[in-house]
């Protein structure tokens, strides 16, 4: 009932905004932050104190052997059904934006030309002496820290640790889209993390319908909502 009310809505839609978690890559094989996975401890020590800004003035060698395993993990994780779906709807739209708070590449790699990545990419370092973003490969790297090609300072990942902001240009990029959207999806969020989680109410606020895709939907959208209980990859090509 839900997945022909969503259908329905989606026909009309003009300005999509579609909103991905950590869920949407669950099904290639991704843990997710929250509801276990196995991931939350590295080497005895706690996931959250290792991805910190603090441990990045600390030990910036210890958090590239963390990255490092990340990267080995995900290296072997292919897009799944919703990463193709999402892709797909980019053309299927006037207006389509997708953003999300996965530093996986999973959307990239999918074929999304444009995704909004608030979290940043695990598969980009950026210097700390001069700014410059550099896309890493699959490869691991011999010497780490890694050297920055520009001016040889040290590369840190590129993604928001704990204790920093997001990148300010990319949210109000993410804000602007969503005070436009008339259609919002959510996909595989629990929608705890602020601000990233203002996305989709930005959306509700605008009167945007929100449609929930999550087993154990957060409920974000509100009550006028629509929220449909399943996996991504089973609901996202039936939309
Ligand atoms: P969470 O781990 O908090 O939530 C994952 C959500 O995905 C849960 O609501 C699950 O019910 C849902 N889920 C699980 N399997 C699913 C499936 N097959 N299809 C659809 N949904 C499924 O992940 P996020 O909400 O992404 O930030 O977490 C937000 C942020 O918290 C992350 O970006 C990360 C973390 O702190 C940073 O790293 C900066």
């Amino acid at each position: 009932m839900s997945i022909k009310r969503a259908q329905e809505v989606l026909s009309l839609a003009r300005s999509v905004v579609v909103f991905t978690g950590a869920g949407v890559s669950a099904e290639s094989g991704v843990p997710t932050f929250r509801g276990g996975g196995g991931t939350a401890v590295w080497r005895g020590m706690d996931a959250m104190q290792l991805s910190s800004a603090r441990m990045v003035g600390e030990d910036l060698k210890l958090v590239w052997e963390w990255f490092e395993y990340r990267r080995d993990l995900l290296a072997r994780c292919e897009p799944n059904l919703a990463h193709l779906a999402i892709a797909a709807w980019e053309s299927r739209f006037p207006e389509f934006t997708l953003v999300t708070q996965n530093v996986d590449g999973l959307h990239d790699k999918a074929g999304s030309s444009a995704a909004i990545e608030l979290h940043g990419n695990l598969w980009r370092g950026r210097c700390l002496e001069c700014s410059s973003r550099v896309p890493l490969d699959m490869t691991p790297h011999v010497e780490i820290p890694p050297a920055c090609r520009d001016c040889g300072g040290n590369l840190r990942p590129d993604v928001v640790l704990f204790g920093e902001y997001l990148p300010a240009e990319s949210f109000e990029k993410a804000r602007e889209s969503a005070g436009r959207a008339d259609v919002c999806l959510v996909v595989g969020t629990s929608a705890l993390v602020y601000p990233a989680a203002e996305i989709p109410l930005v959306c509700a606020q605008r009167g945007a319908t929100v449609i929930e895709v999550n087993p154990e939907p957060s409920g974000i959208g509100g009550s006028r909502s629509i929220m449909i209980a399943g996996r991504a990859g089973d609901v996202l090509p039936l939309l």
